[in-house]
């Protein structure tokens, strides 16, 4: 068995902690919740793109009600304005023939950022957002452009712009650098779970200060990349030309950044080829088909023991539906079926993810015999 060293860190362990109560609360939002915490750590901007009622705003929420400082949140329409996302110009300093935005609560002066409905910005506001999040800086009006505070923005969407899209909100798009399709419920235990509980909202018992995560964040700039983990990132970017997916240099950079920062959450002191993981989320252009290449590209050459979970339990689901109960032979072949998936999953380490999974399936297992032996 393979020890486990205590994590010594104090903030590596409040994020830990922090990711396992968001994903107890939340169904099904394990990857989304390490994407968004990935994030933070990384600093790099995040986008999750769902149907409405898929938990976006309630991860995303909790998130940025866990980490302190100034937060600004806004839904965008078609109809909103800049006063609305960079404040009013300032009445006083027009009578001074000045044309001056007072920014106080407004996304200049914010530390975090939700964009709800990021794609209906309209162009007046896109050139703004683009400086704000690309540059990290804000001209009030004065000709001045000075530095925002901002550390993350998470945004959120329920579709992907369309392709023939403008210049502006293509260049938008590019500027979240993590970018997930988010899916509705899909298990049955889950559905249960969403049914049967009154209240979903994640409860954090820790906080966690910008000082705090600035300390996360240096601590993981500081992980070094494993040799093997550096030659899977450059087969997957060769692969993945190979098959027409292209993303541009500020993409491949800014990914290796990422890839640190999900190691160091998984409680690594070095970035290994499985931390590849969520490069899938980072490496690609076209949302159409290029997330699921990226995916497999990456479970292919990096071969991460989260994907191979994921894998295992979408083909637990599968049989799961497929089974009759009453039929004692299906019942039968069933649950060998989920006991090979089991036997399979046995055989995977180094991800906290394998416990959890295993111990879905032999819950499942259990009930599916119940309800077999309640059936005949
Ligand atoms: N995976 C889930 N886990 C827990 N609760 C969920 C889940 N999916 C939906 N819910 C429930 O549905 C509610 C709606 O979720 P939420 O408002 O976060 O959706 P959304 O994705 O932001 O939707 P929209 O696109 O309309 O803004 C949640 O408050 C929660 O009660
Ligand atoms: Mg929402």
């Amino acid at each position: 068995m393979k020890l486990v060293r205590p994590d010594t860190d104090p903030v590596r362990e409040k994020f830990a902690l922090a990711r396992r109560e968001l994903s107890a609360a939340l169904i099904e939002r394990d990857d989304e919740v390490d994407l968004v915490l990935t994030a933070l750590v990384a600093a790099e901007h995040v986008l999750l793109v769902g149907p409405p009622g898929s938990a976006k705003s309630l991860l995303l929420d909790a998130v940025l009600g866990w980490t302190g400082g100034t937060r600004f949140t806004t839904l965008l329409t078609k109809f909103s304005v800049p006063e609305e996302v960079v404040g009013p110009v300032s009445l006083t300093g027009l009578k001074e023939d000045r044309y001056v935005r007072i920014t106080t609560g407004k996304l200049p002066e914010a530390d975090y950022a939700f964009l709800d409905e990021v794609f209906k910005a309209s162009s007046a506001i896109l050139n703004t957002l683009l400086k704000i999040l690309n540059e990290r800086v804000y001209d009030a009006g004065d000709g001045v452009a000075r530095k925002v505070p901002l550390r993350l923005c998470v945004g959120a969407s329920n579709e992907w712009p369309s392709p023939d899209t403008g210049k502006e909100l293509s260049a938008l798009f590019d500027r979240f650098v993590l970018r997930k399709a988010v899916s509705p419920i899909r298990s049955q235990a889950g559905r249960q779970k969403l049914l049967w509980t009154r209240d979903h909202t994640p409860r954090l018992s820790t906080a966690v200060t910008p000082a705090e995560v600035d300390q996360a964040r240096r601590a993981a700039a500081s992980l070094p990349w494993s040799g093997d983990a550096k030659e899977a990132l450059e087969a997957v970017l060769k692969e993945l030309a190979k098959e027409g997916v292209q993303p541009g240099d500020r993409r491949q950079f800014k990914t290796v950044g990422v890839v640190r920062a999900f190691a160091f959450l998984g409680g690594a002191d070095e970035v290994r080829p499985e931390h590849l993981e969520v490069a899938q989320h980072c490496l690609w252009d076209d949302p159409q088909e290029q997330p699921q290449k990226a995916a497999q590209v990456i479970a292919r050459i990096a071969n991460p023991t989260g994907m191979r979970v994921t894998q295992l339990l979408v083909e637990a689901e599968a049989v799961l539906a497929a089974a009759d109960v009453r039929n004692l032979a299906d019942a039968a072949k069933a649950a060998a079926k989920l006991a090979e998936i089991d036997r399979q999953l046995s055989g995977l380490t180094g991800n906290g993810r394998v416990e959890k999974a295993r111990a879905y399936l032999k819950d499942q297992l259990r009930k599916l015999k119940l309800a077999s032996i309640e059936a005949v």
